[in-house]
């Protein structure tokens, strides 16, 4: 089995094709290297201790694409993580996501049928149900307007591929993600955002590494038991190890054509949880001040995941703790290696 990954060197790309590579899977990566860089090809290929073959290309760039394509394959499936993925940037630049995300998604799917790659797995998001009414969520519950370019980029990109598989030999698994975190047990690859991190993790481990003062609650009187807002927290290993389940299914089951799954673990977290959950078991403090609601913030979500659960034959594993303990560990690479 011999699969495509898109933006395979950034944060769940790279732990997905460790957990593919680890299972007998053959990968091809091909990223742009917009968010990323070689050195997390270079940190795989230690930890998988295999050659992986890499192209840089842009998936806005259709020949260079369909060169990579040809150069790294035959593949059977793609999975699809190259995208854009700053919900607060993409309000400030709403065309670069319609372009890179959309255009990026078609120009991608236009390459498929001559390479003869039937499967795919998009990266979705829990961002498509906008701000839910009825907690959990599940994979039938109404999707909402979006609140940002980002999220309207991936309601579209669910719109896109399921028509695409109704009407050709396409077939496509979205996974919805909830809030990924954590880092893989090795601590040799990990999420490195550039610059100021937006993300509750990222912040928390560079305060706790002392690259940030304090870290900024941002609200405390949300209507939660806390005050502080919920969100489902999933580790990156559960989340790369429904990417294999995905392809299983849809190797196993002929006549799914599109289909969509929740990937969290079913359990909300407040943010003061997590904080403290953090403070816990990695035996640091965290300096915290409560400050305004974000705007675009969401109360809470949480993702029902039965489906995943029965249908896909995944669930979660890892535990809060484990995740909060494996993004400290990477924090201390990070900081060790001056990468
Ligand atoms: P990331 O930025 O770490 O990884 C994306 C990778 O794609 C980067 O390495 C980037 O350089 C590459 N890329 C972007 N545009 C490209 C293009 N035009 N051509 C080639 N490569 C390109 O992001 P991530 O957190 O790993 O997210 C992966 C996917 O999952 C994205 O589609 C994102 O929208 C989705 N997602 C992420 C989260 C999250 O919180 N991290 C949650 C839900 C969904
Ligand atoms: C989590 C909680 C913040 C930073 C976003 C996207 C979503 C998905 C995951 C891509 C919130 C609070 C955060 C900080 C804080 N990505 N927080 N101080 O906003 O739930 O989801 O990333 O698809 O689509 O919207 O994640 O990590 O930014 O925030 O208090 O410095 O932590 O307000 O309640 P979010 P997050």
């Amino acid at each position: 089995m011999r699969v495509l990954v898109t933006g395979g060197l950034g944060y769940i790309g790279s732990h997905t094709a460790a957990a593919l590579i680890s299972e007998g899977y053959e990968v091809g990566i091909i990223d742009n290297l917009h968010n990323s860089d070689l050195e997390v090809l270079d940190r795989l290929q230690k930890l998988t201790c295999r050659e992986i073959p890499f192209r840089q290309a842009d998936l806005l760039d259709m020949p260079g694409l369909e060169k990579a394509i040809t150069d790294l394959g035959p593949f059977s499936s793609v999975i699809h993580f190259a995208a854009h993925k700053a919900v607060g940037e993409s309000v400030e630049v709403p065309l670069q996501y319609y372009q890179n995300n959309i255009a990026g998604l078609i120009n991608l799917s236009a390459c498929l049928k001559q390479h003869q790659i039937d499967n795919f797995i998009f990266s979705s998001s829990c961002t498509v149900y906008g701000a839910p009414k009825e907690m959990p969520v599940t994979e039938t519950s109404p999707l909402q307007p979006p609140a940002s370019p980002y999220g309207h980029t991936k309601l579209i990109g669910e719109d896109i591929l399921k028509e695409i598989s109704h009407f050709t030999d396409l077939r496509t698994v979205s996974l919805r993600y909830f809030n990924p975190i954590g880092a893989h047990p090795s601590a040799q690859i990990g999420e490195s955002p550039k610059g100021v991190p937006q993300n509750l993790l990222p912040y928390i481990t560079q305060t706790a590494i002392g690259k940030r003062k304090e870290l900024k609650i941002f609200g405390n009187d949300y209507d939660t038991p806390d005050g502080t807002a919920i969100r489902d927290y999933i580790d990156i290993n559960d989340l790369a190890d429904a990417h294999l389940k995905a392809m299983e299914y849809l190797n196993e089951n002929s006549s799914i054509f599109f289909d969509v799954f929740n990937i969290g673990t079913g359990r909300g977290s407040s943010v003061l949880e997590v904080v403290k959950e953090f403070e816990r078991v990695n035996k640091i403090d965290i300096p915290y001040t409560f400050a305004p609601k974000r705007p675009g913030d969401i109360p809470q979500i949480f993702a029902d995941t039965e489906k995943a659960n029965t249908v896909l034959g995944w669930k979660a594993k890892r535990l809060l703790g484990d995740s909060l303990k494996s993004a400290w560990a990477w924090q201390q690479t990070l900081e060790s290696s001056n990468y």
